[in-house]
């Protein structure tokens, strides 16, 4: 009785204690998760993305098209029957930093790839309004000029594969041949192509 008098009147001291007592809360939720197969493994057939498409997820950073679509379908029923098969965590483990996003201005790209031709994705990029006459969506002309910085495609792979990304010594060696003279919506219609297209699922 006395203790809880003492921790009552005292705010310095009431404050650090429920300091302690939320950070141990989290703890007890977030430290298993790093134990978890299911959270921490790659879902079957997963692969690093390969250098175009990491130069195209670079764009897709720089550009920032995170800020109006999230990669992460829910597992709800309105989100499944409209995107496809919900995400799981196993998809993500190569990506840092992921791309899940917040904010849906435009629609969700988790499972975009295989939905569109290469070609359909040219067009829009270049002016969404050419082939969605309603669209809000900004028109990017110049990833159709810039080429892609062919010099740093090894550099970043070898970055990722510090944190675990299994790059293998020929796809660094082979990073700046295979990028060079690539036109930046090259790479980025190469990286959209490939979103979750790891799960079966309907296109
Ligand atoms: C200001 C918000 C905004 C930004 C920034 C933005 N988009 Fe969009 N995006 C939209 C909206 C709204 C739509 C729906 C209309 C349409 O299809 O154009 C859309 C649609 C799309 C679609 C078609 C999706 C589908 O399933 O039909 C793709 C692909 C896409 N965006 C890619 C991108 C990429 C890549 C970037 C960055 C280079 C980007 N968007 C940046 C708002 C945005």
């Amino acid at each position: 009785m006395k203790n809880h008098e003492l921790i009552e009147k005292n705010i310095g001291l009431m404050i650090v204690l429920t300091i302690v007592a939320i950070s141990w809360g989290a703890l007890a939720e977030i430290v298993p998760l790093f134990f978890s197969k299911e959270i921490n493994e790659p879902v079957a057939g997963l692969k690093p993305l390969n250098a175009l498409q990491l130069e195209g997820r670079d764009v897709y950073i720089r550009e920032g098209c995170h800020v109006c679509h999230t990669q992460m379908v829910r597992p709800f029923r309105a989100e499944t029957e409209r995107y496809g098969h919900y995400t799981v965590a196993g998809e993500h483990v190569y990506e840092h930093p992921f791309l899940w996003g917040s904010k849906r201005t435009g629609p969700d790209l988790a499972r975009l790839g295989q939905r569109y031709s290469d070609d359909w994705h040219r067009a829009h990029m270049y002016n969404p309004r050419d082939v969605v006459p309603e669209s809000i969506m900004p028109s990017y002309p110049w990833l159709f000029k810039d080429k892609v910085n062919h010099k740093l495609t090894g550099k970043k792979m070898e970055a990722l594969s510090m944190v675990g990304v299994p790059y293998t010594q020929e796809d660094i060696a082979g990073a700046s041949a295979a990028v060079e003279g690539k036109k930046e919506i090259d790479a980025l219609v190469a990286y959209l192509q490939q979103l979750g297209t790891v799960l079966p699922t309907k296109r």
